[in-house]
């Protein structure tokens, strides 16, 4: 399948450069798309200078993602002024979400929505500087399982593969199911070629990918003992070597099962790590939110997951100031982070998606000065939970899976643990790719300091 792990970059041929935005999953997509314009002889260039093709892979997730495409439309149009032929394209969810309205007045050639990738060749062949092309429609079957995807990762270690497209939880304040649409699953056998294949190849670490990983299912046409649950996928790419580490992304709280929970344990290559977005503590925002769960259920779950997975890193995502929200329920948010000490957590202010149930339903009444103040508190404390969940980790041993040299100083090395904190320690010349095992010695809200045993 990855006939292609690395592109090879020819002077002869078209050049695409592809910018992306938001998730993994739009990580992954630009690697489905590089392969589909690579199939028809297009080759990837770093440098936008030389690019025949520009293209952003957009997020519509907040209004400051959708503004800094906007930003960089502008940058794209600077090229086409300097050269013929270029083309602009806009693709994933800010195509889907605004369709024509890219190509009003922006100089844009294409849109194309995460359903689209695969006429992308044929929309480039159709353009014509009065016809630009356009494919937003939404698919219930579109997985890309038969398409290879170009690896765009610098090391070569580590890669994304998705397992399934979609999302069908309609959160009040959420754009994604209606820019990525209806969820669907992705054949297992295809994941688990894949991830052979990448293992084949020299990987050491897979992420399984999807909106909400523990609703995965694949429904075998004829035979029902052949269903697959998101537990008995991850049992099957984690068989496949011990030395494969298995991390995924994301889990729902309203989902996330005991089966789930105890297949980790048995597996050591899966790592010890759940990405668990809260979003907030307050059981009034939840049901507003349409989360399906309650502060007390997403505390039964963190105690679950911590009684069977002991060292399980736990990170989640928080969103400050939504609809209505009171100070109280803004307490009821701090008091939950300090109950729970999540490792990391990605905190952002609530940003009203045009659509959405919550854009329909409710004001969005938060001023800008009190969400940024709550943002803030929670950012802070954050930082003083994440330093207290590594002080914990001071004084043990952890294997540790070599990412590169660190940032800071060239002699040392970097990479994750599995609970997916970041460790530092000093180099005996491994490579990306080796496992270390390490002692940690002391500890930054953000790095595990550690120095070696083996
Ligand atoms: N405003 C702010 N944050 C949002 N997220 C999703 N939609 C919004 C929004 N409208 C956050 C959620 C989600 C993460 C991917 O982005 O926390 O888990
Ligand atoms: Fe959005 Fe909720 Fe689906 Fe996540 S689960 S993508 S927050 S609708």
């Amino acid at each position: 399948m990855h006939k292609n792990i690395r592109p090879i970059i020819d002077p002869s041929k078209p050049k695409v450069y592809i910018e992306t935005y938001g998730c993994q999953m739009n990580v992954n997509d630009s690697e489905v798309i590089l392969s589909i314009l690579q199939d028809e002889g297009y080759v990837l260039t770093d440098n936008i200078e030389e690019a025949n093709i520009i293209l952003a892979n957009t997020c519509s997730i907040r209004d400051n993602a959708e503004q800094r495409v906007w930003g960089r439309i502008d940058q794209f149009r600077i090229q086409k002024r300097k050269r013929d032929g270029v083309i602009i394209g806009i693709v994933g969810c800010m195509a889907e979400r605004l369709k024509t309205k890219l190509l009003e007045g922006h100089e844009v050639d294409l849109v194309a929505g995460p359903d689209a990738y695969r006429s992308l060749p044929q929309l480039i062949r159709d353009i014509t500087p009065n016809s630009p092309q356009i494919n937003v429609l939404l698919s219930h079957e579109e997985t890309y399982a038969d398409i290879s995807p170009v690896r765009m990762d610098k090391n070569g270690i580590s890669a994304f593969i998705s397992i399934m497209r979609g999302c069908n939880n309609v959160c009040s304040y959420c754009v994604v199911p209606y820019t990525r649409g209806a969820e669907r699953s992705r054949d297992p056998e295809t994941i688990v070629r894949e991830a052979q294949e990448l293992f084949d190849n020299g990987y050491k670490e897979v992420t399984l990918l999807g909106q909400n990983v523990d609703s995965y299912f694949w429904k075998d046409a004829e035979n029902a003992s052949k269903n697959v649950n998101f537990a008995q996928l991850l049992e099957k790419v984690a068989k496949i070597s011990p030395e494969l580490r298995v991390r995924f992304s994301t889990s729902h709280p309203k989902d996330i099962s005991d089966e789930v929970i105890y297949t980790m344990a048995i597996y050591e290559n899966i790592c010890r790590h759940i990405h668990l977005p809260v979003q907030s503590g307050s059981s009034i925002m939840l049901e507003k939110m349409r989360r399906k769960y309650n502060r007390e259920w997403y505390l039964e779950r963190v105690d679950k997951i911590r009684s069977v997975l002991p060292d399980c890193g736990i990170t989640t995502d928080v969103i400050a100031g939504f609809c209505g929200e009171t100070e109280q329920d803004h307490q009821d948010t701090l008091t939950l982070m300090e109950k729970v000490v999540f490792d990391s957590a990605f905190m952002f202010a609530y940003s009203e998606r045009p659509g959405t149930l919550a854009s329909k339903k409710y004001p969005d009444d938060i001023t800008y000065e009190e969400k940024t103040r709550r943002l803030n508190e929670i950012i802070a404390l954050q930082g003083r939970m994440s330093l207290k969940s590594n002080e914990k980790e001071i004084g043990k041993q952890l294997k540790v899976l070599v990412e590169g040299p660190s940032k800071k100083n060239p002699n040392e090395l970097c990479g994750r643990a599995s609970s997916n904190k970041m460790c530092v320690f000093p180099s005996k010349g491994e490579k990306p790719g080796d496992y270390c095992t390490v002692e940690v010695v002391s500890v930054t809200s953000a790095t595990l300091l550690c120095k070696r045993i083996d």
